[in-house]
């Protein structure tokens, strides 16, 4: 709520006093509204921003910490040995990887490098709404394209092309419906791309995701010199306060973006907690097992109140609402009255629909015993 409030006032402020004219385009951006956090009671349980639900690695804790006293050093501007920590986990070319400050600022940065004024953007409907303020924060315009069972549709994608069209945006797996597109299909929308189009894959929750057919981005990267993939410490790696992501694709594409971001982005803190929580892999393992074994009871729970879900690969579930019977905003402010936040989905295109993330044992438990008695009393 109070965040909220906050970007209505700091807008209204804009407007009423400022007589500057931002550049064409940012007049029609609405401020980014982040996942809320209530507190009713005394209890305040955060299911609204596709968080960790088990933290950082105490590693990554202990570097972060060890990091405190070198704070008046500017970091490592190459961020040279979390690249090679990425490139060894992932058997990537460091020289292809660029760290940012989360995946949002290498999003950003890639969509102001190859589109801008009179180009356009395309992406599918329900998805991350961040790409709408990149898109629109450098003049080219929106245009999305029809979902197919709550996924990508990439006959619909290619549909959309048009001589304008400079990026194209696919969240894998999506966010907020869990659906993922396979290895092949983003293969077929590739290929089916002019080749001075930029294809973004934007694999934030490609860890949680357990399927033969799936890859995270990397292979088609490797294929083509058109091709992006960005990651984050965000999710699995429980770091989103710490903002650290990064993005593989080709030199040439490294060096565009790596002229634009800032010299310093990546605070020296955020590489060194990064670099342990890569060496931390049974922690890995176990937000993993974590998150899709809550993942999986929550789906069975609320599919059994007569609720659907559309897709089940991050570390959140979207649950919608087809009977009738029961209304999002009632459940919301039912979860509220107990001091629990979820995040309802119209900014996301789906107003139908809630996306509850996975917490820890006791905060899902607690969720649990809400659900139970908003559905059976
Ligand atoms: C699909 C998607 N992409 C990117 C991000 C941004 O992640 P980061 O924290 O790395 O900026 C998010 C965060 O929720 C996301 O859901």
């Amino acid at each position: 709520m109070q965040n909220h409030h906050l970007t209505r006032e700091s807008e209204r402020s804009m407007t009423s006093q400022s007589r500057l004219v931002p550049r064409p385009g940012i007049d029609q951006i609405r401020a980014y509204i982040p996942g809320q956090t209530v507190e009713t009671g005394g209890r305040s349980i955060k299911l609204s921003a596709n968080e960790s639900a088990l933290g950082p690695s105490p590693m990554a804790i202990e570097a972060y910490k060890n990091a405190a006293e070198r704070m008046f050093r500017y970091p490592d501007v190459d961020a040279f040995v979390i690249r090679a920590a990425i490139a060894k986990t992932y058997k990537l070319n460091p020289a292809r990887i660029l760290m940012g400050i989360g995946s949002d600022e290498l999003l950003s940065a890639l969509v102001r490098a190859y589109a801008g004024t009179g180009d356009e953007v395309l992406y599918p409907t329900a998805t991350f709404p961040m790409y709408r303020i990149y898109t629109l924060a450098t003049g080219a315009s929106v245009v999305q394209a029809p979902d197919k069972n709550y996924g990508a549709d990439v006959d619909a994608l290619l549909s959309k092309v048009t001589a304008k069209t400079k990026v194209v945006l696919i969240a894998n797996p999506n966010n907020p419906t869990g659906t993922y597109t396979t290895r092949q299909e983003l293969e077929r929308l590739r290929a089916g791309l002019r080749d001075d189009i930029l294809l973004i894959i934007d694999a934030a929750y490609a860890e949680y995701v357990e399927r033969d057919d799936y890859e995270a981005g990397a292979a088609l990267v490797d294929a083509t010199m058109n091709t992006v993939m960005t990651r984050t410490f965000s999710k699995i790696h429980g770091m989103a306060g710490l903002r650290l992501g990064w993005c593989y694709a080709c030199e040439d594409i490294i060096g565009v973006v790596g002229r634009i971001r800032s010299p310093f982005n990546v605070s020296t803190p955020a590489q060194e907690a990064g670099i342990a929580a890569l060496e931390d892999t049974d922690f890995q393992k176990r937000v993993i097992e974590h998150t899709r074994r809550w993942r999986d009871i929550l789906t069975q729970r609320v599919k059994g109140y007569g609720l659907s879900v559309t897709g089940s690969e991050g570390n959140f579930v979207n649950v919608g609402f087809p009977d009738g019977r029961h209304k999002p905003a009632d459940l919301d402010a039912f979860l509220k009255s107990k001091g629990i936040s979820i995040r309802p989905m119209a900014m996301f295109g789906l107003p139908n629909h809630l996306r509850i993330t996975v917490g820890s044992d006791n905060e899902m438990q607690a969720l649990m015993d809400a659900l139970e008695t908003f559905f059976t009393s």
